[in-house]
């Protein structure tokens, strides 16, 4: 499924549906150049999901961890990881919880026994990106 956004509150509806699918054990995988919306779109996600402190890019700590009433959320961006890292320490952390996770192509990790939705996006121009959902 491909869909083009082009302002944020499509940006926003798009992010709600994702939210739905939210759950224990989910790993939602975004890829896409720097500048793509990964970071702007996980916002909107876990803002739909409660969380109520300020999400910030996890560039430079790899991992931030949010707790609703109903879930454990991961928020991951491996951009400064690359394959050959062991990422044992955050890999840990994954089990039974809601992980999304960006830049998810620098990471070996099989994933298996998660469910996977993987997102990867594209820049079309300055307020338009495109986003395909597999
Ligand atoms: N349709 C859109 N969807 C998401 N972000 C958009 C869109 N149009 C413009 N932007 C802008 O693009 C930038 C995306 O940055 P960011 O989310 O940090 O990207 P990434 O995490 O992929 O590096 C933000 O400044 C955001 O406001
Ligand atoms: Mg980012």
């Amino acid at each position: 499924m491909k869909k083009t956004i082009c302002n944020l509150e499509e940006l926003d509806a798009f992010a709600g549906e994702l939210a739905k699918k939210a759950a224990a054990n989910t790993c939602l995988l975004l890829d896409g150049d720097l500048g793509a919306g990964k970071t702007t779109l996980t916002k909107r996600i876990l803002h739909h999901l409660g969380v109520q402190e300020n999400v910030a890019s996890p560039t430079f700590v790899i991992l931030n961890q949010y707790e609703t009433p109903q879930l454990k959320i991961n928020h991951m961006d491996a951009y400064r990881l690359d394959y050959n890292e062991d990422i044992e320490q955050f890999a840990e952390q994954f089990d039974g919880a809601f992980n999304v996770i960006e830049w998810s192509k620098n990471l070996n990790f099989a994933f298996s026994g998660f469910k996977i939705i993987k997102i990867q996006i594209k820049m079309i121009d300055d307020n338009c990106r495109e986003f395909e959902v597999e």
